[in-house]
């Protein structure tokens, strides 16, 4: 509900960011045209073309006028027309001459018959260049279809200039008519780009939106299901920017959380083991002085000369001593695990620290050959001493014992992280089975004869206590490898 409300928030903003530069744009661009085409239409020269037209029909109006005029007089004259009547056309055309001379503007004239049209006069000019002529024809009273035609002529460069403008009027109408096609043209063109940019924007926004909120939809549902208890999994990240890194984060929160409630759940049952171990080394304890002493009375009372009891009585006093010894040791391990105390930690070097240990425990030379690679120069964690030489001391004998009878070979290293050091205890032993590497770390688990199985929990309880992890795993090379991670107090150099 609330991812729709952001999307819809996206949406509606991408439609704003695209629609306000569109809108504006598209006013713009409508005006320009709007503008541009104008320029070549103003409405009051059109209205000017349109009355000088009007102006040359008139003029062509009014000469026609004339000349007809003209013309219908000169075919009334009654000389003229009783000439022609007469058939007289010499004498016809000699009074036609009388009647033209004022008028230069005719140009010649024929007797029209029916079909049959015979040259009654010529003004002896020829039509001017670029004149125009008006032809007419006239009744005339002389006898049935007998006609008049008197050509006129009349400069032609009034009515050319009419015929430019009518053109120019056409082009006009035309741009007008193209003017509106063109805007019509841009309008559609305008809304299938803005159109179809719309449609790309929001569908990149949306699906951008989706892409963005799918893994924020996974966090928001994995921290809810880590607040139920959950911890065991983990988002993979989509992609590779914060969105991702912010997964990451997530992930390692959810791992750290887990780590940290493994290690509250295991302290819970080491602390649950050493209260059994307590009694148990109080029950152990309490009979083992009695049964001793009882033992060295039956031993030490027996005054006979039965050479073969004397024998078994011997034998018999060696065995308890020896299973009292092995009780007692076990009793010693057990109160030493059940009363570990709680550690008091100081500042300390871990380098020099290590190059202390393995000098003060000299002997551990005899038995195997250690080396030790401190590349955690300078860094200061914070340590109870006595406790974790424990920690080391049960990580080496653990190596020795797991060479068996050939001599171990252990190397000690030290590196420093961002915020931590690590530092590893190796040997070239054969290792630890796959199967048992999660049980190690058990209270009482060993695979040793006489072992107690509490050396490693000792040392991991003490590391978890000092806010760091002990873990187990097998070197690539063969081997077992403890690796302690301790968290590192700021120095200087890092
Ligand atoms: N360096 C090692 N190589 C192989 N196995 C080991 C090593 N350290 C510990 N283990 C295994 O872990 C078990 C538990 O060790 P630990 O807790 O020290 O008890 P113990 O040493 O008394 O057996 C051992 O019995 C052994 O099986
Ligand atoms: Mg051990």
């Amino acid at each position: 509900m609330k991812a729709l409300t952001f999307e819809r928030k996206v949406v509606l903003t991408l439609l704003v960011a695209v629609l306000v530069p569109l809108l504006v744009s598209a006013y713009l661009v409508w005006n320009l045209v709007d503008e541009s085409l104008t320029v070549g239409l103003n409405p009051r020269i059109r209205g000017q073309l349109e009355a000088s037209l009007d102006v040359y029909k008139e003029l062509f109006r009014t000469q026609k006028q004339l000349f007809g005029a003209l013309g219908t007089r000169i075919a009334a004259d009654p000389a003229l027309e009783a000439a022609l009547e007469a058939g007289n056309f010499a004498h016809a055309a000699q009074i036609f001459g009388e009647l033209a001379r004022p008028h230069p503007e005719i140009l010649r004239s024929e007797v029209v018959e029916g079909a049959k049209r015979t040259d009654l006069w010529k003004s002896g000019r020829e039509a001017d260049a670029g004149a125009r002529l008006f032809p007419g024809e006239y009744d005339t009273a002389a006898g049935p279809g007998k006609r008049l035609s008197v050509t006129f002529q009349a400069p032609d460069a009034p009515f050319a200039q009419m015929k430019g403008a009518q053109e120019t009027l056409e082009v006009y109408r035309h741009v007008s008519d193209v003017k509106l096609r063109i805007a019509k043209l841009m309008a559609v063109a305008y809304l299938i780009v803005f159109g179809g940019v719309t449609i790309v924007v929001l569908f990149l926004g949306i699906t951008h939106t989706r892409r963005f909120l799918r893994p924020l939809r996974e966090l928001a549902g994995a921290t809810e299901r880590a607040r139920k208890g959950d911890l065991n999994f983990r988002i993979e990240p989509r992609s590779k920017d914060e969105v991702g890194e912010l997964t990451e984060s997530f992930n390692r929160m959810i791992r750290e959380l887990r780590e940290n409630r493994g290690r509250i759940i295991y302290l819970e049952k080491i602390s649950s083991w050493q209260e059994i171990a307590r009694r148990l080394a109080h029950e152990i304890k309490n009979p083992l002085t009695p049964i001793n002493l009882a033992m060295q009375e039956i031993h030490a009372k027996y005054r006979g000369g039965d050479e073969a009891y004397r024998k078994l009585l011997d034998q018999s006093r060696e065995i308890i001593d020896e299973e009292i010894a092995s009780l007692k040791r076990m009793v010693d391990a057990f109160s030493s695990f059940a009363r570990l105390p709680a550690i008091s930690p100081e500042t300390t070097e871990l380098d020099p620290f290590i190059d202390d240990f393995l000098s003060a425990h000299n002997h551990f030379k005899t038995e195997a050959d250690v080396s030790f690679a401190g590349g955690a120069a300078g860094a200061k964690v914070k340590m109870d001493r006595v406790m974790f030489r424990r920690v080391l001391d049960n990580l080496v004998r653990n190596a020795i014992e797991a060479a068996g009878a050939s001599r171990a070979a252990i190397g000690i290293s030290t590196t420093r992280g961002d915020g931590y050091v690590a530092l590893t205890v190796s040997d070239g032993g054969p290792g630890i089975p796959a199967d048992l590497l999660d049980k190690v770390f058990n209270p009482y688990f060993t695979t040793k004869k006489d072992g107690t199985g509490l050396g490693l929990p000792i040392a991991r309880k003490i590391v978890i206590d000092h806010g760091g992890e002990l873990s187990a795993e097998n070197a690539p090379t063969g081997g077992a490898r403890f690796v302690i991670i301790l968290p590192s107090l700021l120095s200087p150099s890092a």
